[in-house]
């Protein structure tokens, strides 16, 4: 055990310091690299970079960059193979690989970390991987546009009661509604494509947090890396997380969007609706219950939204109170930062999918839209157009409304001659108007539900996403 601790002791960068070892628990906790192992392709990214720049400005060998090079390829190998042994005694991935490095190539190995901190090296390595991250989600977020815009295009006809407050308001098209979604899933990938701009800045540089005195050219580091600029302050450079916060923010409204169409989905298949189904490979029966098919996809979805708006939450209560610059507390914005590109991955995955697998039932649509007097906005419409006051038409149809309740029909099965008696000027072409189709033809406007509206929105959708 003694004799453990001192080999551990004597492994830590900064050891001499030191009078007694670090207990295994404090270890343990202090420890990152049983999860930030996954930044190690970022890590030795930044380091190949660091050290291109370092031998160009003559700060390093030719032999030992060449030395560094091969090590680095040599662990990266090690790394995919499953080789490569990760130490909890090197506390995170940036001392796990450094000290393989010097293994496999010695003073070379030493040398790498010249005119850096792991201060920088750690914000780099974030920025780099996350990069990635938001590039692969950007292509799965219009992988799940394009699945709804397929389905809305099939959908353009259908006709769905459009609720608000929950009650049957007016008839919209179901490819207008599934179109909704669409627009909230354009906006988080514009969101996406905004913000990856400024995850994409180089703090490598800033060393541990006042710069260094070594002559680094930091621009040639950002531009090997294809960072689109420096950080320009070495204090923030090192500090700054505003961008794993802004990215989870960003992650937080795509499951928000996820977490909407989930709860109706789940609403649509159930009885009560049973506007749609949902194949059964995205379901689950019941131990219990023979007849059950549950729609467990979107329920885990919509439950998963909380736990990524508890991430976000967690990263900024994890910044609010520290000082400049670095502080350990800052170890902790990885494992949020990693479950919340994991699970906006196998979400949008798996929605997308999900859609390709979807059940329609127009019918049943249709006859929902039919039980709550979803035309009588139409009447209303009507009478403005044959000269009355929108406010005196309202009422109107207010009392077309409850005759047609009392009598337990739809206004559009009222006899012409009991319309006309709630106004003269209604003629028999008002039937055409309390019809859902007609109705749903009516609004033509840009924006609208009338289906030639829905077909130039798929258009639109078509031609934006295949850019
Ligand atoms: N594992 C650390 C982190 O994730 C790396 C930086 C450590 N820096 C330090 N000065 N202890 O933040």
């Amino acid at each position: 055990m003694s004799s453990d601790n001192q080999l551990a002791n004597k492994s830590q960068a900064w050891s001499a310091l030191f009078s007694e070892p670090m207990s295994d628990l404090v270890k343990r906790y202090t420890a990152s690299v049983d999860f930030d192992k996954r930044l190690w392709l970022a890590d030795i990214t930044g380091s190949l970079a660091h050290a291109e720049m370092l031998t160009a400005q003559g700060i390093l060998s030719a032999e030992d960059h060449a030395a560094i090079q091969r090590g680095m390829a040599q662990i990266r190998s090690e790394i995919e193979a499953g080789t490569f042994e990760w130490k909890l005694d090197l506390e995170d991935v940036h001392l796990n690989i450094e000290a393989r490095l010097t293994e496999l190539v010695g003073i070379a190995g030493k040398r790498l970390h010249t005119g850096r901190s792991r201060n920088d090296q750690v914000a780099t390595d974030v920025r780099l991987w996350l990069r990635s991250e938001i590039d692969e989600l950007t292509k799965l977020l219009t992988g799940l546009q394009v699945a709804l815009v397929d389905v809305a295009e099939k959908n353009a006809e259908v006709i769905l009661p459009g609720f608000t407050h929950l009650q049957v308001a007016q008839p919209v098209a179901f490819g207008h509604h599934l179109l909704a979604y669409v627009e909230m899933f354009a906006r988080d990938a514009e969101r996406m494509t905004d913000l990856r701009r400024r995850v994409n800045r180089l703090p490598l540089g800033a060393a541990a947090l006042a710069g260094t005195s070594y002559p680094l050219e930091r621009e040639r580091v950002a531009r090997t890396l294809g960072m689109e600029g420096v950080c320009q302050n070495s204090l923030d450079a090192v500090s700054d997380r505003d961008f794993a916060i802004e990215f989870t923010s960003a992650a937080t409204l795509v499951m928000v969007h996820i977490s909407r169409m989930s709860e109706e989905l789940i609403l649509w298949m159930s009885q009560s609706f049973g506007f749609i189904d949902l194949a059964d490979r995205f379901c689950t029966g019941s131990s219990i219950m023979p007849q059950k098919k549950n729609p467990d996809v979107p329920e885990l979805a919509r439950g998963k939204t909380g736990r990524v708006v508890g991430h976000l939450m967690g990263l900024i209560t994890l910044m609010k109170g520290q000082p400049l610059a670095y502080n350990k507390d800052n170890q902790e914005d990885k494992e949020p930062l990693f479950d919340t590109v994991d699970t906006l991955r196998d979400t949008l995955r798996i929605f997308a999918e999900m859609m390709g697998g979807l059940t329609v039932k127009p019918e049943a649509m249709e006859r929902a839209a039919l039980r709550g007097y979803a035309t009588a906005t139409d009447l209303a419409d009507y009478l403005v157009k044959k000269g009355l006051a929108f406010r005196d038409a309202h009422e109107i149809v207010a009392h077309a409304v409850k005759t047609a309740i009392g009598t337990g029909v739809d206004l559009s099965q009222l006899p012409l001659a009991e319309l006309q008696k709630f106004d003269a000027r209604i003629e028999a072409d008002v039937f055409e108007v309390l019809s859902l189709r007609g109705s749903l033809n009516a609004r033509n406007i840009l924006g609208g539900t009338a289906p030639v509206q829905v077909r130039a929105q798929v258009a639109r959708h078509r031609e934006r996403l295949s850019a």
